[in-house]
């Protein structure tokens, strides 16, 4: 497969012609009342909106989320409580499968920790021994598998449909499992909402919001937020080796990549989301792809703002300044006045 453009138009795109009503009161309840709930700080980089050329330069921190250096348990929380709900009460305590490039499996083993459940976490190659070693400090049993992040995604689904007091909790999606994966996107929807009300609190409204994909289910609660603002454009990020989305669109169709190495290791996969897809197809404005140079210069600058980043948050400033240079930027409503929110969805330990 050729390498993808690091600029993509979405031929796709549709613009909403009406603003949607969201209610995320359920979800932001649920997590306001887990261990160490706070919000996640929003952080203005005057500079990087100048040198973008727009109003404002928001940044969603989520290096330090619930105690965990990611936003991923604002998925694996929700996710979890829903599926217990949904659970036959005189069933056994279930054990918790799910296959992970590191956030999203600490995640759910320190769900298994604080409700006293058994974990099984199984783990691609490329991930580091340090993120391993997390996620094995929460209790839980880690796999480590010769293969890549879609090929172990199929082995946790193998595991958990081989044991009925297993329970999957995977943060993508296929046809006949939907209902765990769209809880996850569903949970991710207080970051949003958060991010809503802190540019609020500074007089501001998000205009363009860039958002790191791997399946793209983070993207997908993105669009889904979108749709309750005014004209708000999403655009995702994924590093060149492993630009599933961006050659989605580019086809038109959900459309599977062979991935490569990358620091960027939770936007390390081959496949959308299934659920994910049909939303991001019209609900995405563009994609971007960025490089190991551009994630690892972005992160440095980040840094220098006194933003604690690892490469896959970073990737969203590489991506901010990427678009800025494009001739189709004003399409994307990067102008003098808007507002552009980037997602650090993670710290630099938790890439380590
Ligand atoms: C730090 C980080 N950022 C972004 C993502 C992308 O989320 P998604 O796979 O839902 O696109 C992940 C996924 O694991 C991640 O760990």
């Amino acid at each position: 497969m050729p390498s993808p453009e690091p600029f993509l138009y979405n031929q796709h795109f549709r613009p909403s012609t009406s603003v949607a009503k969201g209610s995320t009161t359920e979800v932001r309840e649920f997590h306001c009342s887990l261990p160490g709930y706070a919000r996640t700080p929003l952080v203005s980089l005057p500079d990087a909106a100048e040198a973008a050329g727009v109003g404002a330069v928001l940044v969603k921190d989520e290096s330090s989320r619930l105690g965990l250096p990611a936003f991923k348990m604002l998925g694996a929380s929700w996710a979890v409580h829903r599926a217990l709900a949904a659970r036959d009460e005189k069933a056994a305590p279930p054990r918790l499968v799910t296959a992970t490039d590191g956030n999203h499996g600490r995640a759910v083993a320190r769900m298994a920790s604080w409700l006293g459940l058994q974990a099984t976490i199984l783990v691609p190659r490329g991930v580091s021994e340090a993120a391993i070693q997390f996620i094995r400090d929460e209790g839980a049993t880690v796999e480590v598998l010769d293969a890549s992040y879609d090929d172990t995604v199929n082995e946790a689904a193998r595991v958990a449909n081989a044991d009925p007091d297993a329970l999957l909790i995977q943060d993508t999606s296929w046809v006949g499992y939907e209902d765990v994966p769209q809880w996850i996107v569903d949970g991710y929807a207080t970051l949003f909402d958060e991010a809503a009300e802190q540019a609020a609190e500074s007089g501001l409204s998000i205009d363009v919001l860039i958002v790191p994909a791997g399946v793209g289910s983070l993207a997908h609660a993105a669009v889904a937020f979108s749709r309750t603002q005014p004209d708000c454009r999403v655009i995702s990020v994924e590093p060149t080796v492993a630009a599933c989305i961006s050659a989605s669109l580019q086809r038109g169709e959900l459309t599977t990549v062979t991935t490569g190495e990358t620091s960027m290791a939770g936007l390390n996969c081959g496949t959308p989301a299934y659920l994910a897809w049909p939303d991001l197809r019209t609900g995405l404005s563009a994609a971007t792809t960025v490089d190991e140079a551009q994630a690892t210069a972005a992160l440095e600058e980040l840094s220098s703002f006194g933003v604690d980043s690892g490469p896959c948050g970073a990737a969203s400033l590489a991506a901010l300044h990427l678009i800025a240079e494009e001739p189709a930027r004003t399409d994307l409503r990067l102008t003098p006045t808007t507002t552009v929110l980037l997602l650090n969805t993670e710290g630099f330990s938790s890439a380590r």
